[in-house]
């Protein structure tokens, strides 16, 4: 696992072709009050309460920096940033039977023109499990000596 950096004022094209018909039963967009513990809960069953928990972080956060995919009434993903820390991106995560078509891109640009448009040079992606996703997507490349980086000795209490 490496933190990688995004450079924000030279993002690839986007991949995401918004003509695709599998786009058309799904949408990016931020939540709303009602749906925050929603949110929440649904992050922690699919992907762990540490994720949880910084998408807790990304709702307090004014204006919110988390953006949902959504699928009718279902959440099939989500990213944040400004949630492990500031000029962070991430946590970003699609359900298993979603994924390979296009939500991770589509969620990943948002947050990433989102970070742009308030004022952000760069971004950076923490631990990232997922490097050729965030090479392909975001132009990221591999920041040298970051692991374990801002995550040494976090809190992990033994059960
Ligand atoms: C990584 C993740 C968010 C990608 O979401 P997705 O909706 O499947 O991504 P997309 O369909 O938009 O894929 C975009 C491109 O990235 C590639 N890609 C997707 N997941 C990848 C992965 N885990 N590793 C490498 N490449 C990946 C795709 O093949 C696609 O490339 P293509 O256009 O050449 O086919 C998703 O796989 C996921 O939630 N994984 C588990 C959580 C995780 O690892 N999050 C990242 C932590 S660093």
């Amino acid at each position: 696992m490496t933190d990688m950096l995004i450079r924000l004022y030279a993002l690839p094209e986007p991949i995401v072709d918004e003509t695709d018909p599998r786009h058309a039963d799904w949408l990016v967009r931020k939540p709303i009050g009602c749906e925050h513990e929603e949110i929440v809960s649904w992050v922690a069953t699919e992907f762990g309460t540490g994720w949880a928990s910084e998408a807790r972080a990304a709702l307090h956060n004014r204006p919110v920096s988390l953006q949902v995919a959504v699928q009718g009434e279902q959440p099939i993903g989500f990213v944040c940033y400004d949630a492990t820390a500031r000029g962070f991106v991430g946590p970003i995560g699609v359900q298993t039977s979603a994924r390979g078509s296009g939500v991770g891109s589509a969620l990943l640009r948002t947050a990433l023109e989102e970070m742009r448009t308030v004022g952000y040079g760069y971004a950076i992606a923490g631990a990232v499990g997922a490097v050729d996703f965030f090479r392909r997507v975001a132009g990221a490349t591999e920041i040298a000596d970051s692991t374990p980086g801002l995550y040494a000795g976090r809190v992990s209490v033994r059960r």
